[in-house]
């Protein structure tokens, strides 16, 4: 018997200022299975989210539309629920940041970390624009790189160069809102003594329930130093006022994670018998378990903590990271028609179809994960509706016609009942660690396994011979018990396909511990069929109408958006042949590549022009491990002036392409080149 754990487990809180995606599906998705094994399991189990509902874009959103944020945010919220409940995301509480609880909770947090002198204050220069009159955040200032010269560069990082600075010095800033050119003025800021928490934060680390890449990203950021963190924003902001200091606001950083415990709280208070105390207090010994993608791991594995901590309250047991969503391949396109809302994806497919393609491609890392849209429809195909729900179609029907939808009172095969109850522990390890891909591996090879005793006993043979009655029973019963086990393990990724079985079969929900009881002498309802196959028709109807999503959005006055990333900028002025001209492309060998401390996206690269040496620093570090670079070769420009970065001097540039991420090229395949060669 094992003991029954309480867990709380929450995913990130989406932004409330714009619709849920195929891409965040990967993580509530991810979740909500974890989720659903654990009650499975028995465990007493909360999953809980919220909307993120503040800060300065949802403040000019709601303002371009007109309306007041608290309108903007009323709708976005009905919005992403009515999404998350159509792919039967199973949250035990959905709420908001901007709720009464959230605001009790931050300011506690606040207080206590103040009075304990965690909390320090100072007068900082910021970007601030004259005409809106507020001070604009990072990404709201664009402006040409000051080290490579690209135009329509963010505040805080050139995607250009890779190069990393602060707003002050781009060149030609402009306000993104209004075209302003930003003034610089003053403005008294709060900020979180993170370093106060390393030792903390160390242990934590080395409690050994972290991932090793979330523990390795500690490590690196220990080794920079833990910086102060400004937790404040000047008025305007859609926000919680901080206490006593009228016009100044809690960053939406401080208060999101709180949102945790804002819905966590808003449960408790409406459930008997479930106590806050119990999962929140220092000494708890409930479990906590945040699901986040890998680019917010810093908040939610530094600072949240160290609040946390600070406060009086119990630190998460562990973070867990996934990657990002390709499709095809490539990052979500627009125009490609792959960046698919949530709602566009409903309109055309069934839900049940990605939670079970994510699942079989989800593990317990931080890899990203491909969506190739080809082998999603072969694998539901196959999968789900070849093997699995074929089992149940291929027997009913003689149990139907023939017995009156009786099953037999013994089972014809018992080894292979056990064997499919015996590999049931195995499935259970890969689900609790995450390694749902090693889980749907192996329930699909039970699937293989249970059409091939359908196949054996040929079942249609048998119904045409009278005296073999009997024996037609118990094989088509044996076939249903062998599929109600398949639905059972496959349950927590398929909860509504679990749900019509469990119809179907005239039972309970199931839970892991009854799976082992077979379902004999029992009547089950008439077979209607679980799931259909997808049609590429679907999918290609789909992209289309993502694209059209595009056209609406591109008519529409823009706004800065929650992923810059994936929105294309224009081409920049032509230049003549003669300026083109001037640059010096050359092959390169990469004698030696590092990382670079404190640079997340940088490699420092050693390279060997035939005989003179260069040191460059390049943003590719999301695609090369250093080592697989060294003794290859790439292009670069050769006779880029040299240029002073935070880490050092930069001697030219390599040149890339791709679309981003881990797919971005800069080796030369070809052999025949020779280091110093002109690339003409
Ligand atoms: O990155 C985001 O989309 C944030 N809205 C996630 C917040 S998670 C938590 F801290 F609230
Ligand atoms: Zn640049």
């Amino acid at each position: 018997m094992t003991t029954l754990r309480n867990i709380l487990i929450t995913s990130a809180l989406p932004y409330a200022n714009g619709p849920i995606h195929i891409g965040h599906l990967v993580e509530y998705i991810q979740t909500d299975i974890w989720a659903r094994f654990q009650k499975m399991r028995g465990h007493h189990c909360w999953y809980v989210c919220a909307d993120d509902a503040h800060g300065t874009p949802i403040m000019l959103r709601a303002r371009q539309e007109g309306i007041t944020p608290e309108t903007l945010i009323a709708r976005i919220a009905a919005e992403h629920q009515a999404d998350f409940a159509a792919f039967r995301i199973g949250f035990d509480n959905y709420h908001s940041t901007h709720s009464p609880e959230n605001q009790h909770f931050s300011n506690l947090i606040y207080r206590r970390n103040h009075d304990a002198g965690h909390i320090t204050r100072r007068i900082i220069t910021q970007a601030y624009d004259p005409i809106e009159q507020m001070f604009l955040p990072d990404r709201f200032i664009k402006g040409e790189c000051p080290k490579c010269g690209a135009a329509n560069q963010y505040g805080d990082n050139c995607e250009v160069c890779g190069a990393s600075y602060s707003p002050a010095e781009l060149k030609n800033a402009r306000s993104a809102i209004s075209g302003a050119i930003p003034e610089q003025r003053e403005s008294d800021h709060y900020f979180f003594q993170l370093a106060d928490f390393e030792t903390l934060l160390r242990e934590w680390t080395r409690s050994g329930s972290l991932q090793k890449e979330v523990a390795n990203k500690l490590d690196e950021w220990f080794t920079t130093g833990l910086q102060q963190w400004d937790i404040s924003r000047d008025a305007p902001y859609f926000g919680f006022e901080i206490p006593d200091h009228p016009n100044k606001f809690f960053y939406v950083w401080l208060d999101a994670p709180i949102g945790y415990l804002a819905s966590f709280q808003n449960l408790c208070d409406r459930t008997e018998g479930l106590d806050f105390e119990q999962f929140w207090a220092k000494d708890s010994t409930a479990e906590l378990y945040h699901f986040i993608g890998k680019d917010i791991i810093y908040f939610h594995a530094l600072f949240f903590p160290a609040m946390l901590h600070g406060a009086g309250f119990r630190v998460p047991s562990a973070i867990f990271a996934h990657g990002f969503l390709t499709v095809d391949g490539q990052k979500m396109s627009k125009s490609r028609g792959t960046f698919i809302k949530a709602r566009t994806y409903l309109d055309h497919l069934n839900p049940e179809y990605l939670r079970y393609y994510f699942a079989a491609k989800l593990g317990s890392g931080v890899d990203d994960i491909d969506l190739n849209l080809e082998d999603f429809t072969a694998r539901v195909n196959s999968d789900l509706v070849g093997k699995v729900v074929n089992i149940a179609s291929r027997c009913s029907g003689f149990i139907h016609k023939h017995f009156a939808g009786q099953l037999a009172a013994e089972l014809a095969h018992p080894t292979l009942f056990a064997e499919f109850i015996a590999a049931g522990d195995s499935i259970a390890v890969a689900y609790e660690q995450r390694e749902f891909n090693r889980a749907v591996r192996e329930i699909m090879a039970l699937a293989n396994r249970a059409n091939q005793y359908i196949d054996e006993k040929a079942p249609w043979v048998i119904a045409k011979q009278p005296e073999r009655q009997a024996e037609l029973q118990a094989v088509c019963a044996m076939g249903i018990n062998l599929f109600r086990v398949l639905i059972g393990y496959l349950r927590p990724i398929l909860p509504g396909t679990a749900a019509d079985s469990e119809a179907f079969l005239r039972i309970e929900p199931l839970t892991w511990a009854a799976l082992a009881t077979p379902l004999l002498a029992h009547e089950i309802a008439p077979f209607k069929p679980l799931m259909v196959r997808v049609d590429s028709a679907q999918i290609t109807a789909m992209l289309e109408e993502s694209k059209e999503d595009l056209t609406a959005m591109t008519t529409a006055p823009t706004a800065p958006v929650a992923n810059p990333h994936l929105i294309r900028d224009p081409i920049a002025p032509a230049i003549d042949y003669d300026t083109f001209a001037k640059t010096d492309l050359r092959i390169a060998l990469i004698r030696e590549a590092k990382l670079v401390a404190g640079a997340d996206k940088l490699l420092q690269l050693t390279l060997d022009l035939g005989g003179e040496t260069r040191n460059v620093f390049a943003g590719i570090r999301s695609a090369y491990d250093p080592k697989e670079l060294e003794g290859k070769l790439t292009v670069m420009v050769a006779n880029l002036a040299p240029r002073k970065m935070r880490f050092g001097i930069s001697e030219g540039m390599v040149l890339a392409a791709g679309p981003g991420g881990k797919d971005l090229f800069i080796l030369n395949p070809d052999s025949g080149a020779e280091p110093g060669m002109k690339v003409k």
